[in-house]
């Protein structure tokens, strides 16, 4: 094992390590955040969707020792207190969860659009969330929710 330090959500972490282990594993075993969800490990489903430097990055694709340096954020940084974030409050609001496993993954993937872009279209939102499969909700409904939580975040400008 070795110690690395990681910047998650604003704070450095140091964690064990073994050299091989992803982000997704250093995350969920290393530190038990496990909001990141694990379910190919071969980067297929986005469950494990993280952001890294402002960019959507599935966690099970990079090593734990490669990313020492890089401001990390998972679903755990989200949330201010009781307060959701309003993409997390767009996805309940408009029904964008059903069983739950690939909604961390999708939010972060929505973050890293919103971020950048709060007045998005739809092949944008989309694209965003190519990476991120969801085998219950038709991706209807999340589309419609990040559409939503753009809405608020830039105060109904979008109008
Ligand atoms: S667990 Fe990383 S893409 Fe599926
Ligand atoms: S809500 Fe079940 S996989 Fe997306």
């Amino acid at each position: 094992m070795e110690q690395v330090d990681l910047n998650i959500n604003g704070v450095v972490r140091e964690v064990s390590v073994e050299k091989n282990w992803t982000l997704l594993k250093a995350l969920r075993d290393g530190l038990r955040f496990t909001g990141t969800k694990c379910g190919c490990e071969t980067g297929d489903c986005g469950a494990c969707m993280v952001i890294i430097d402002g960019k959507a990055v599935r966690s099970c694709l990079v090593k734990a020792v490669n990313v020492s340096g890089k401001v990390i954020e998972t679903i755990e940084g989200l949330a201010a207190g009781e307060n959701l974030h309003p993409i997390q409050q767009a996805f309940i609001d408009g029904g964008a969860v059903q069983c739950g496993f690939c909604t961390p993954g999708m939010i972060m993937s929505a973050k890293a659009l919103l971020d950048v872009n709060q007045s998005p279209t739809e092949a944008e939102i989309r694209e965003a969330i190519d990476m991120n499969i969801c085998r219950c909700t038709g991706y209807e409904k999340i589309v419609e929710s990040i559409f939503m939580a753009a809405e608020r975040m830039n105060g109904g400008k979008n109008e």
